[in-house]
């Protein structure tokens, strides 16, 4: 067992402190610290730092916790590009090209279905992401929700069920929701933690999404619910009513909707380059924030909506356009996404450096965790350990 010393750390961000607004508890400056197997044995200012048997000097960088990304759709095939052609024309998104995707997922082979996978994965593993959660929801019967299950459980720490997504063309709803809650659930639950319901007109109303969610419950499987996209869809309030772990999307919340997240322990996980594209308005982060509503942010990688593995991007938007401070956007998109995926605490906990935890970490090509904003759209991660192990640099 090796131990080795990172030094020349000018920002180290650990978000282990009380909130984002806990600077002294987030960031030291001048800092340096110590992995060993896998998790982090020291971390303070550098002038304090022990002797190890390896010492690699990142040069003067930032450092942070490795993204958090708690909403991903990467198990696919096929290509959406013209529908988002026609949608930068002028067109709205509606929930109906998931239709489009389900076809390509169907006709393609598992192995496909895997390599599609394993490719963005790779493709967010080295711009910073260790930790990440991809649903189902692209093949809509039973055989092809559990042969997605398993594919998303090769590539993903996380694996959510979402049967829910669509009605498929030609089937009766309520012979779907009984496909749903009985035996799709019972192929899909050994490879899942989760159950979703897209809540939304065109999709799930409230009614359906809730004997979904239950019957998902009833499984075992923790609450998660896509809620309050495309209008005020009723998913948040049933979000908050379950306890549902996070509402995602949130982009048409009423006053009652931010004070009933305020109140609850449901995470909004928000999801800004699907907003981009999609032109639906961004949610109103701010007054959630300012309320006491806990936040997450994530990429929502899917080939419809938000065809990006890139956090940074997502960081970037949430402070450019959401008006988050660079805290908040940099606590939301680790911390507090752990939160949302009930991995913030105990010995395998994500989203922050501590002494004893894991050292999934990333370097960025900048001084300070504000140029995430201050210089978007440039690659500033070049160095990724997850687990210890270097992924990059
Ligand atoms: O989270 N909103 C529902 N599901 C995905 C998009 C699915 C699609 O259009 O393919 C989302 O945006």
């Amino acid at each position: 067992m090796t131990s080795e010393l990172i030094t020349g750390i000018a920002e180290l961000t650990t978000n282990a402190g009380s909130g984002p607004g806990d600077v002294d508890g987030n960031r030291i400056a001048d800092a340096a610290l110590v992995i060993e197997d896998g998790r982090i044995a020291w971390l303070g200012a550098a002038v304090d730092a022990p002797d190890a048997d390896t010492r690699t000097d990142v040069g003067g960088r930032a450092v942070l916790p490795g993204w958090v990304d708690t909403h991903t759709h990467l198990v696919f095939a096929g290509d959406r590009s013209a529908e988002f052609e026609a949608r930068m024309a002028g067109g709205r998104y509606a929930a109906g090209g998931i239709a489009t995707t389900v076809a390509a997922t169907r006709a393609a082979s598992e192995e496909q279905l895997v390599a599609g996978a394993r490719r963005l994965r790779a493709e967010a593993l080295a711009q910073g992401t260790t930790f990440l959660e991809a649903k189902t929801g692209y093949a809509l019967d039973v055989g092809g929700e559990a042969r997605s299950a398993r594919a998303a459980a090769e590539v993903a720490d996380v694996v959510t069920f979402l049967g829910a997504h669509l009605v498929p063309a030609g089937v009766d709803r309520r012979d779907y929701l009984d496909l749903v809650t009985g035996p799709m659930l019972a192929a899909v639950a050994p490879f899942a933690s989760y159950i979703d319901a897209f809540c939304e007109v065109g999709a799930f109303d409230v009614e359906e999404s809730r004997e979904v969610l239950l019957a998902g419950r009833a499984a075992g499987l923790g609450v998660r619910v896509h809620g309050n996209q495309l209008g005020e869809s009723g998913g948040v309030r049933l979000a908050v009513e379950l306890e549902a772990a996070s509402v995602d999307h949130c982009n048409h919340l009423s006053d009652a909707d931010v004070d009933l997240l305020a109140g609850s322990s449901t995470v909004a996980t928000l999801l800004p380059a699907c907003d981009l594209s999609t032109r639906e308005p961004f949610p109103p982060a701010r007054a959630l924030i300012d309320a006491g509503a806990s936040i997450a942010l994530a990429t929502n990688c899917n080939p419809g909506t938000s065809y990006t593995t890139s956090m940074a991007y997502c960081v970037a938007t949430a402070v450019l356009q959401m008006r988050l401070t660079i805290a908040e956007a940099v606590w939301a998109a680790t911390r507090g996404a752990a939160v949302a995926v009930g991995r913030e605490h105990g010995a395998d906990a994500v989203g922050s450096l501590r002494v004893g935890g894991l050292a999934d970490l990333q370097v960025l090509d900048a001084p300070s965790v504000s140029h995430l904003a201050y210089r978007p759209g440039v690659p500033l991660t070049v160095g990724v350990r997850q687990r210890g192990e270097r992924v990059t640099a």
